[in-house]
């Protein structure tokens, strides 16, 4: 018997993943699978803002597969989860929202900030419920930690609120589970606007070209004040220098050249080559993986459906414990008389 903790987290399929995905949470997942058993879901009854173009979601499930692959994430280890092909996923929600007051929804903070963006008045029904989704997500296979970036973790405040109510009533059926949030919980755009996204349009990609890094670093925002070389420049806060702090191993170079921007003795224009040469240094092994495993589809294809088999079978065994605790079998046992 697998005696390991349990990890459950998900991505939803909007697109190909980028660099903020890594350093908040994908590093993570990598450096954890050998010690936990992990659930990786993509969440794609989640992505109800993307009802118009169900295609790309479609699509996307593929990239975000070959982008895990790529990364590392093993599925011989791993379950790589389609979540609607878990439909607990959907009947374990509906229960949970028994136990989940409207007013604790209305205030996550995150749910809060995704709505305005939306636009309140049309904001579907099925994302203002993503979090009870959410938390049906982790408590389905009873996980006991969440790697997540930090946006995340009023969802899993949800859960745990939520798993607590639950056993209060019933026993112990759910582990009250942990978030972990990555090294970088919340990494800049290009653009220097405060979280790399794929709506902002501000996002470097795992599977981004050497040329289109090298481009797009270029085009970084850096120290707005400083107009000539020469001029002293600020790096805390610097996109630039945020980048070379995460993902440029060589310390020396970084904090020579720190030194030297601060003083006005480097251009701009060096200290983002020598970042786009440490990126793709870390690019390019991520990126000869993808290619491979995009030549070989079924593959990857398969990788999912073993991955989406494992979970249904733990989910089985969480809506019996479910079914008992709400006494949900009655018609079986009903007996005349
Ligand atoms: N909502 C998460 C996001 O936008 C994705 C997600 C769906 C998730 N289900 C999950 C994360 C369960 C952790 C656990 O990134």
């Amino acid at each position: 018997m697998d005696t390991r903790q349990r990890i459950l987290t998900g991505i939803r399929p909007t697109g190909p993943l980028h660099l903020g995905h890594y350093a908040g949470a994908l590093e993570n997942w990598v450096r954890l699978q050998t010690r936990y058993d992990c659930h990786f879901l993509i969440a794609d009854y989640q992505v109800s803002d993307y009802a118009d173009d169900v295609r790309r979601v479609r699509e996307a499930v593929w990239e975000v597969a070959l982008d895990w692959l790529a990364v590392g994430l093993d599925p011989e280890r791993s379950a790589f989860v389609i979540e609607s092909l878990v439909p607990e996923h959907a009947e374990l929600a509906l229960w949970l929202g028994w136990f989940l007051p409207l007013g604790m929804l209305q205030r996550n903070p995150t749910l809060k900030a995704e709505m305005e963006e939306f636009g309140r008045a049309s904001v579907p029904v099925a994302f203002f419920t993503y979090p009870v989704m959410q938390v049906a997500n982790i408590l389905l296979p009873r996980a006991h930690l969440v790697p997540v970036g930090e946006d995340q973790l009023p969802h899993i405040e949800l859960t745990r609120e939520v798993a607590r109510r639950f056993n209060r009533q019933f026993g112990e059926v759910f582990p009250e589970p942990e978030g972990l949030v990555g090294r970088v919980p919340r990494l800049v755009g290009i653009d220097g606007r405060a979280k790399m996204s794929k709506s902002l349009d501000n996002a470097i990609y795992l599977k981004d070209s050497a040329a289109v890094v090298q481009a797009k670093v270029r085009s970084m925002y850096t120290d707005p004040t400083r107009l000539r070389a020469t001029d002293p420049g600020h790096v805390e806060g610097n996109p630039v220098f945020l980048y070379h702090d995460t993902f440029n191993p060589d310390r020396d170079e970084v904090a020579d050249l720190a030194d030297r921007y601060r003083r006005g003795a480097v251009g701009d224009v060096e200290v983002k080559d020598r970042l786009a040469t440490a990126l793709n240094a870390f690019l390019e092994p991520i990126r000869e993986r993808r290619a491979r495993f995009e030549a070989d589809m079924g593959r990857v294809r398969d990788a999912v459906a073993a991955g989406t088999a494992r979970a249904r079978e733990s989910a089985r065994a969480t809506m019996a414990l479910v079914r008992e605790a709400l006494d949900l079998d009655y018609l079986d046992k009903f007996r005349a008389g």
